[in-house]
């Protein structure tokens, strides 16, 4: 007995690296698996069959699944992948976005087109899929089925949620797909749908990219052991996110590398002033703020 028998899901990406440690667990735990990738490089070029891959692997350990080759950032694209699931299985219950892509830079050597992409394959790639995923699930609880065995699950990063120099294109999407998860999770809430995030890690592409890192890129599949770079680390979190046990959890962020499961605390109030319904003077604030605000902190040096 798997925790997700008789379900059906896509993830996105997972023709390499973490996502295809998710494909590999939903597989594993009796999930029927979409395998989506674009089969791109690193930057977003290009194009290839690398979900072939992954799901030749599931087909050798005995799972059923099946490939699909769109760009999720592809809005159309996106309701086909989403149509493909439900034409090939019947159904669909798990949504795992997890594409990416980076061209990482400084603020003042990022170019138009560095920027774009990252926020497109992250960001939109995010919402096309939810999109077509959430109206697929509404359509049928309109029409009286149950769709609680719904499940989105998005990818944010370590980076996103406290910043990384060099990657401002990178982090702003991943922090975008933060508050997109808040959001959506309150607007399928009535349907019994639950959208978390996730904030992976390990030593794909991507990772062995960050200049000065010494990672060498490497499959989930290649681990035999227990690691702390192996990609698929995350993957139980994600494959417990999409089952009947966690259909009380949602709007969530939660980091899990190496051996480490994180439940990320969203933005909360902090230190704060007021001036009983008058305006602030700006001449005042040097000395406020200093003292009550910050405090002992100083202000831009958080590390
Ligand atoms: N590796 C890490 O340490 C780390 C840390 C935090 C978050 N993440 C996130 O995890 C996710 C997976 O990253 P990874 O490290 O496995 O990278 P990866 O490069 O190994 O895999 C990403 C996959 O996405 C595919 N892809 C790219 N653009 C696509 C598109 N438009 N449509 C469909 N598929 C597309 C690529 O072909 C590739 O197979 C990303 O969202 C990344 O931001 C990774």
């Amino acid at each position: 007995m798997g925790l997700l028998d008789g379900r059906v899901a896509i993830v996105t990406g997972a023709g390499h690296g973490i996502g295809r440690g998710h494909a590999l667990e939903l597989a594993k735990e009796g999930a029927t698996v979409l395998v989506n990738d674009l089969g791109t490089s690193l930057k977003g070029e290009g194009q290839g069959r690398d979900a072939d891959l992954t799901v030749n692997l599931i087909r050798e350990r005995g799972g059923t699944a099946e490939a699909n080759y769109e760009d999720v950032a592809d809005f159309e694209g996106a309701g086909r992948m989403v149509a493909q699931a439900v034409d090939s299985f019947g159904r669909l219950d798990i949504l795992v976005n997890n594409a990416g892509i980076a061209r990482d830079a400084t603020i003042w050597g990022m170019g138009e087109s560095d920027w774009d992409s990252v926020i497109r394959v992250h960001l939109k790639g995010t919402f096309a899929p939810t999109h077509h995923a959430v109206s697929h699930w509404r359509a049928l609880s309109k029409a009286g089925q149950d769709v609680s065995t719904g499940r989105i699950v998005n990818t944010t990063s370590g980076a996103g949620l406290v910043g990384n120099f060099g990657q401002a294109n990178y982090t702003a999407a991943k922090a975008g797909i933060a508050a997109f998860t808040m959001t959506v999770s309150l607007e399928v809430f009535s349907m019994g749908v639950t959208c978390n995030a996730i904030g992976p890690a390990g030593a794909t592409r991507m990772a062995a990219s960050i200049p000065g890192a010494g990672i060498e890129a490497r499959e989930p599949d290649e681990f035999e052991e227990w690691d702390p770079m192996d990609p698929s680390l995350s993957s139980p979190v994600v494959a417990w996110l999409a089952s009947d046990k966690a259909a009380h959890v949602t709007g969530q962020v939660i980091r899990a590398v190496k051996d480490e499961i994180v439940l990320m605390q969203p933005w909360s109030n902090g230190p704060t002033i007021r001036k009983a319904g008058r305006r602030w003077e700006a001449k005042e604030l040097t000395a406020l703020m200093n003292a009550d605000v910050f405090g002992s902190r100083a202000p831009g040096l958080r590390y």
